[in-house]
């Protein structure tokens, strides 16, 4: 069977540079039919849990902006009970931006590795996680087993080898990959340096022809590994950068040299930190084997009714990931 490597430095930093980026407005899941999908699948699961109207204490482990802790939230207000919400992520940026969501709830933010929750045994009525404990690794779910209380459940949706969110990772992944070894952004600097040189000493435009001539093959090369891409967020962030340095490179004296270099320093980190992220989402991914190996955890952490489900939105001709439940 594949192993899977457990996180890595490389891909907290990935995440947390993609939580301080976009802040609150983040969404990892960028498609409303997805988004809505998800919805569908969470809403019975809460419900069972928050329908008696009680007090609930909510746990959403890796929770980014903590969507699934809001529906909670909203539940359970439906119900009229009250609930405590907990968003616990290892990136503080992403916690920032759970509890400025959840603002008017009770809720706390929690920054840990969801592999050691700083959470007391059984203390949790409601514990989600969506596509989140995964990257944490196998043992991450005893984590989640142990803070379930007694009464209480747990659902997590986890990554699918070969589903349509890792097929879609690896797509951006290898076009973000080519533009940076597309040689794009050094010709690009390379022709900006020699214009302003040109113009400095009074020379034709025309001087810069060859480097211009390689700025544009470098351009073709993005270009077709663009059109070879899905339609992921890579393309469009891809398309939205060949605007760019198009824009600038037919005007390159409109443009202070040293604000370039820093700019393309910018684009460059960009890249590389999304191509991270799709990475370490690649290898949070679970295939048959490994995901019952996982319900083994919530087994052996005392939980009942523990169940593993196929996630398959009618909207995608792949599997979007592995449903898994339990509860004590
Ligand atoms: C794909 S996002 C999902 C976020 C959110 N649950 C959602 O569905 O929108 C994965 C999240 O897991 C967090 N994460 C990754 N590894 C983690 C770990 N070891 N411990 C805690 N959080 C982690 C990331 O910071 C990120 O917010």
């Amino acid at each position: 069977m594949m192993t899977r490597q457990a996180n890595t430095e490389r891909d907290a930093v990935a995440w947390a540079q993609f939580w301080e980026d976009e802040g609150s407005d983040a969404h990892v899941v960028n498609s409303e039919a997805d988004a809505q999908a998800l919805r569908a699948v969470w809403r019975p699961f809460l419900e069972g849990g928050l329908s008696s109207g009680g007090r609930c204490r909510i746990l959403d482990v890796a929770c980014g902006n903590a969507v699934v802790a809001e529906q909670a939230v909203s539940i359970a207000a439906e119900h009229g009970g009250a609930q405590h919400a907990i968003c616990c992520d290892y990136s503080e940026a992403a916690v920032r931006a759970a509890v400025r969501r959840l603002d008017g709830a009770s809720v706390s933010g929690i920054v840990a590795d969801a592999a050691r929750l700083p959470v007391p045994d059984q203390s949790l009525d409601i514990v989600v996680s969506q596509y989140g404990v995964e990257y944490a690794g196998a043992t991450a779910f005893a984590e989640l087993a142990r803070v379930v209380a007694p009464g209480g459940a747990v659902q997590a949706i986890v990554h699918r080898v070969g589903g349509v969110i890792d097929r879609r990772c690896q797509d951006d992944e290898a076009l973000l990959l080519a533009t940076l070894d597309s040689g794009v952004f050094k010709s690009f600097m390379t022709l900006l340096k020699i214009r302003h040189k040109a113009a400095q000493a009074g020379l034709e435009p025309a001087a810069a022809k060859p480097a211009s001539a390689r700025f544009a093959r470098s351009v073709e090369r993005v270009e077709t590994a663009r059109d070879a891409a899905g339609l992921g967020a890579a393309r469009s962030h891809v398309a939205r950068l060949l605007t760019d340095l198009g824009r600038v490179a037919t005007n390159p004296l409109a443009y202070r040299l040293d604000e370039m270099e820093q700019w393309v320093e910018g684009q460059r980190h960009a890249l590389r930190g999304f191509a991270n992220r799709m990475q370490s989402m690649s290898r949070a991914a679970r295939d048959e084997g490994q995901v019952a190996i996982l319900a083994d955890f919530f087994r052996e952490g005392g939980l009942s009714g523990v169940s593993v489900a196929s996630f398959d939105p009618a909207h995608h001709r792949l599997s979007a990931g592995w449903i898994l439940r339990g509860h004590r």
